[in-house]
């Protein structure tokens, strides 16, 4: 065969290989840009929902002050298997305040910063060992953790981590706030509320709502003195946050007031856990008006137009 044909054909045969091998480093190289582009957005609009982003649990200090921020870690997202002692369901820290505190709903990055701070529940400045304490008592139907014990501690350091870059003298957190629904409260359809919850939460919160750590009443859920037990709360946060992922035709955020009402009144409408000391809650006579049980002190404003 004549030589110059030869090297023609192989010339030919290289340079489209060249070709070939170049554009798709071109492509894969847009294609990687692109990717970093897609996963660099969430991040950033993350960032201006959150102007204080925490520390990962990839970045803890070395040595015991690491280690006693991982304890407090593990306390506050296996609760009722790594406290048993103290709490008293199947949930945990983390069934409601996700991630343990890292991320909405309900969201505790800077809290050792706004504590102490006024309770209206407990009519006076509450701690923040004080505030953990209201969730065990409540959320977690359990026992209150001694000030000084280890655990104690160790949850608070954790928080102390995940609020470091929060500004000292911080009082309000408002990326973490939680919207109370303004919906009626007086003539909730518990049947609607149940008919939805067949379809956008069984999945997750199971048959009989009673599913491990989530469960939304029976004798492993928050008791009646809860947050989660009002209404208003309760409708505010499933309004915003759930279903957690698609299901039955609703997806995050795309509930009504109005559904998300009827579905907070069918979780109320179960039995959960008694709460005995409930009586003495808002001791200055300004219980909401989606208080679960009525108190001593009741609410002034309300007793005043009865009489
Ligand atoms: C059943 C749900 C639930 C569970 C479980 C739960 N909490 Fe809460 N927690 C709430 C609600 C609701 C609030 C009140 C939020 C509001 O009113 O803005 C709250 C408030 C708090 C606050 C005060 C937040 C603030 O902005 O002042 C702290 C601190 C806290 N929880 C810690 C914990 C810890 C620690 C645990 C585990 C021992 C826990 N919670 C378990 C529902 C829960
Ligand atoms: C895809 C799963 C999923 C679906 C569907 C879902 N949830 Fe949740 N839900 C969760 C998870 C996970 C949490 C724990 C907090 C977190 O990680 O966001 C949670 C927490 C909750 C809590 C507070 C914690 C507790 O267990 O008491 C309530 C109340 C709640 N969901 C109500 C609902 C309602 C009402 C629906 C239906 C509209 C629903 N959820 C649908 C996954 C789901």
């Amino acid at each position: 065969m004549n030589k110059v044909f030869t090297y023609s054909v192989i010339a030919i045969i290289s340079s489209l290989i060249l070709g070939i091998g170049l554009t798709y480093l071109v492509i894969s190289g847009k294609e990687k840009n692109q990717a970093a582009e897609t996963a660099i957005q969430p991040a950033s609009e993350e960032a201006e929902k959150h102007p204080y982003s925490p520390p990962s649990m990839e970045d803890l200090p070395e040595g015991e002050e690491g280690e006693v921020i991982k304890l407090g870690y593990k306390y506050v997202t296996e609760t009722a298997t790594s406290l048993d002692g103290y709490s008293g369901n199947n949930l945990s820290c983390a069934s409601c305040h996700a991630g343990g505190g890292y991320e909405a709903p309900l969201d505790l990055v800077g809290i050792s910063k706004t504590y102490p701070q006024y309770n209206p529940r407990a009519g006076r400045e509450v701690t923040l060992e004080e505030r953990i304490n209201g969730c065990f008592r409540r959320s977690m139907n359990g026992k209150p953790l001694p000030e000084e014990s280890q655990e104690m501690k160790a949850m608070v350091a954790f928080y102390e981590y995940i609020s470091q870059n929060v500004p000292d003298g911080t009082t309000e957190r408002p990326w973490a706030k939680l919207e109370r629904s303004k919906a009626d409260i007086d003539n909730v359809d518990i049947e609607a509320g149940r008919e939805i919850y067949n379809k956008a939460c069984i999945s997750c919160h199971g048959e009989n709502g009673d599913d491990g750590s989530l469960a939304l009443w029976g004798a492993n859920s928050y008791n009646i003195g809860a947050g989660m037990a009002r209404l208003r709360t309760a409708a505010g946060f499933i309004q915003a946050y759930m279903p957690k992922m698609e299901a039955g035709g609703y997806s995050q955020g795309s509930l009504t007031d109005e559904e998300a009402m009827n579905l907070a009144a069918y979780i109320n409408s179960h039995d959960r856990p008694d709460f005995p000391d409930k009586i003495y809650d808002w001791p200055k006579g300004d219980a909401p008006d989606d208080a679960a049980y009525e108190t001593l002190a009741g609410n002034k404003e309300k007793n005043k137009e009865k009489k």
